[in-house]
């Protein structure tokens, strides 16, 4: 820094001041050049949202419109990486391109995990002989509602190693961390045994890794018909799991394309090696069964009486094993191989008008285990709509501010794969211009209230668009009263429940690398009688029942997905529309201030969470906390 001397400094002052009172001249006396047409420019630059915008967009959501794309969405099986699912990507980009949308098919090619051809993956109940006494059904039942399909893949769990270990079974209720320390304590020892354990309650592909570290050397998933089932009528007569139904899914901890990590899967980019794959991937075969196939491994299970809590629905006692009747043991065969496929994003584009380089993106994935009824063909049909409503107000007239973006993305079954690779590559801009993402995946999951998960900064908003659509199931009612009524906040039931953006879709890399606000929404059944997952699923989710029809039974009329389509779509209007963008940080801090709270552990002086459930930017504020309290950071339970 330079050192200023009296004599320079006065100089200086007085060349301010100077300067000061020409400037102040020129803006006096300059001739008046700002006629009309530049103040029309000045008003249109700070012109504000106009209102009535909003309701024409959701008054203009046709559900017979979202049924037609329903019916086409579901008319065959169409997994990532197959010749059905670029097939629903045309239709998509065909769709868009109609409505005028500037739209581009983004292709990468990333390692997916299929059954082996011609090999069914079973689990065989072997007599101490060699003799295999039974075996699982080698698919679910097809009933007469078009389940009956070439191209319907078996049951299996995507990642999952091949492998055919063979063992006594223990019960592991739903292998959580708590459920294995409960086993311990009981003095069941899972090494070297096959851990059968019931769907719920936890990500899948956590019970893999909590049974591998236990040192089970294979593991089987069911769904409890406690779980997913009321009463005895099942699909195709209601919409309860079946005996034969059977949930797929994948099971990597580390989500988008396994091979291509932080990096887009395009072919410039380099592959982990064979060896490093295997170190991250999934250690033991893991396999999925219908309930109707449980009974049979459960009912030959020695050992003592599982914990009340831990019986499920099936008419037999639940025993934690360790030994077999008469010496049985169970065989698991799993043959699964990895396989590098090309899939396809479809990202469709509208410019703004005035910051056009803002851009507010609206997702939903397009690629399902099967049919994909709800999940997430009720989504991606209701997108299609809120895409068209959009176009034909710009058509009419309207000159949004800000740019939108609607994506389809793919392959998101195998752990948000076409999301995060889309992510990857485009991540600096996005940092920079995007303003939010607003996601929407299996929107018709139920009929009874729905669902929101959103950041914090988005609740204003949200709840401001929620009390502008009708809820099109319970006529005369905005869908904000529905939703307040039927799914409170648990701490002010004077507004409903915003619960924070968790895991489990393609929002995530939006919340946790972009760091922008992300929401997701979806019409839910929280009432029905599914104790475990009821806000996470429905009873046919992944398996071959989740159809059309399957769609339809839950939602004749689709109002759900057209109170969804109606409520996401009025909010992006808001955030491309608005001059002053609607987040409010002070709803942010409160939100925080509340999970440290609920957080703190007063006696350890540490705040303990999962890294996965809080997003990386969370993560960093509550570090702050730390540095400023002076406690200690735990990651893991809460
Ligand atoms: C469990 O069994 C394994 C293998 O038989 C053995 O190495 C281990 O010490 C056992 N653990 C306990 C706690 O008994
Ligand atoms: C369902 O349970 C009821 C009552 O236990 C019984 O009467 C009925 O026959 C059962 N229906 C079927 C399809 O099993
Ligand atoms: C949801 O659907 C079921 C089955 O059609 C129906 O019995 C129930 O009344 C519906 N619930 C609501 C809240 O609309
Ligand atoms: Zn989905």
């Amino acid at each position: 820094m330079a050192v200023i001397t009296g004599r320079g400094c006065i100089a200086a002052i007085g060349l301010i001041v100077i300067a000061f009172v020409v400037g102040l001249m020129i803006g006096l006396f300059a001739p008046q050049r700002y006629g009309p047409k530049s103040d029309l420019i000045l008003r249109r630059l700070t012109r504000d949202a106009e209102p009535d915008v909003g309701n024409t967009l959701i008054s203009g959501i046709d559900p017979a419109i979202i049924d037609k794309h329903l019916q086409y969405l579901t008319s065959r099986p169409h997994l990532a990486g197959t010749p059905d699912n670029l097939r629903t990507a045309e239709y998509v980009k065909d769709q868009w391109t109609e409505q005028g949308y500037d739209v581009q098919m983004v292709p990468y090619d990333v390692l997916l995990s299929y059954p082996e051809e011609n090999h069914i993956n079973t689990a065989s109940l072997v007599a101490s002989d060699g003799r295999v006494l039974y075996q699982t059904s080698t698919g679910e039942h097809a009933f007469s509602h078009g389940e009956s399909h070439p191209e319907v893949v078996q049951p299996y769990n995507a990642f999952s190693p091949s492998g055919h270990p063979e063992s006594e079974l223990v019960y592991a209720n739903y292998a959580r961390d708590v459920d294995f320390e409960n086993l311990a304590r009981l003095g069941v020892n899972v090494s070297g045994k096959i851990v059968i354990a019931r769907y719920g309650q936890i990500f899948r592909g956590n019970k893999v890794n909590f049974a591998y570290q236990n040192g089970a050397v294979g593991i089987i998933l069911f769904m409890d018909p406690s779980d997913y089932t009321d009463g005895n009528v099942t699909y195709p007569d209601s919409i309860w799991l079946p005996p034969t139904g059977v949930q797929r899914g994948n099971i990597v901890m580390i989500k988008g394309d396994q091979a291509t990590p932080g990096y887009p899967a395009t072919w410039y980019t380099e592959r982990l090696t064979e060896e490093e794959l295997k170190a991250k991937l999934p250690k033991i075969p893991c396999h999925p069964i219908g309930y109707a196939d449980a009974y049979m491994l459960l009912r030959e299970m020695e050992g003592t009486a599982a914990p009340p809590e831990w019986q499920g629905g099936l008419n037999i006692t639940y025993r934690l094993g360790g030994t077999m009747a008469a010496n049985t043991k169970v065989k698991l065969f799993v043959k699964n191989k990895l396989k590098t496929v090309k899939i396809y994003n479809v990202i469709a584009k509208m410019k703004g008008v005035i910051e056009s380089d803002r851009v507010v993106l609206i997702g939903n994935h397009r690629d399902a285990w099967v049919f994909g009824g709800v999940d997430p063909s009720s989504g991606s049909a209701a997108m299609l709509e809120m895409s068209r409503v959009y176009a034909e107000r710009v058509k009419g007239g309207w000159e949004p501010r800000r740019s939108v973006m609607f994506c389809s993305w793919d392959a998101e079954e195998f752990g948000l794969v076409g999301s995060y690779e889309w992510v990857e590559e485009n991540v600096m801009w996005l940092r920079n211009q995007a303003v939010a993402y607003l996601n929407i995946d299996s929107t018709t999951a139920g009929n009874y209230s729905i669902g929101v998960a959103a950041t914090p900064t988005l609740r204003r908003a949200v709840f401001r668009a929620a009390k502008k659509v009708p809820d099109y199931n319970q006529a005369g009612q905005t869908l904000f009263d529905v939703w307040r009524e039927r799914n409170p906040d648990t701490l002010n039931s004077e507004f409903p429940r915003l619960k924070m953006p968790g895991a489990g879709s393609d929002f995530v890399p939006f919340e946790e690398d972009v760091a922008i606000p992300t929401l997701t929404a979806a019409y839910r059944n929280m009432d029905l009688g599914y104790r475990v997952h009821k806000e996470h699923t429905h009873p046919l989710y992944h398996t071959l029942y989740d159809g059309y029809r399957y769609v339809k039974m839950i939602d004749p009329e689709l109002g759900t997905a057209r109170s969804v389509a109606a409520l996401v779509i009025e909010t992006a209007r808001d955030l491309v529309d608005s001059l002053i963008l609607p987040l409010d940080v002070r709803d942010y801090a409160e939100a925080v201030e509340g999970y440290i709270e609920t957080l703190f552990d007063s006696e350890k002086r540490t705040i303990f969470f999962s890294r996965h459930n809080i997003g990386g930017y969370q993560v960093r504020i509550a570090q702050f906390y730390q540095s400023r309290r002076g406690i200690s950071l735990g990651f893991g339970q809460s």
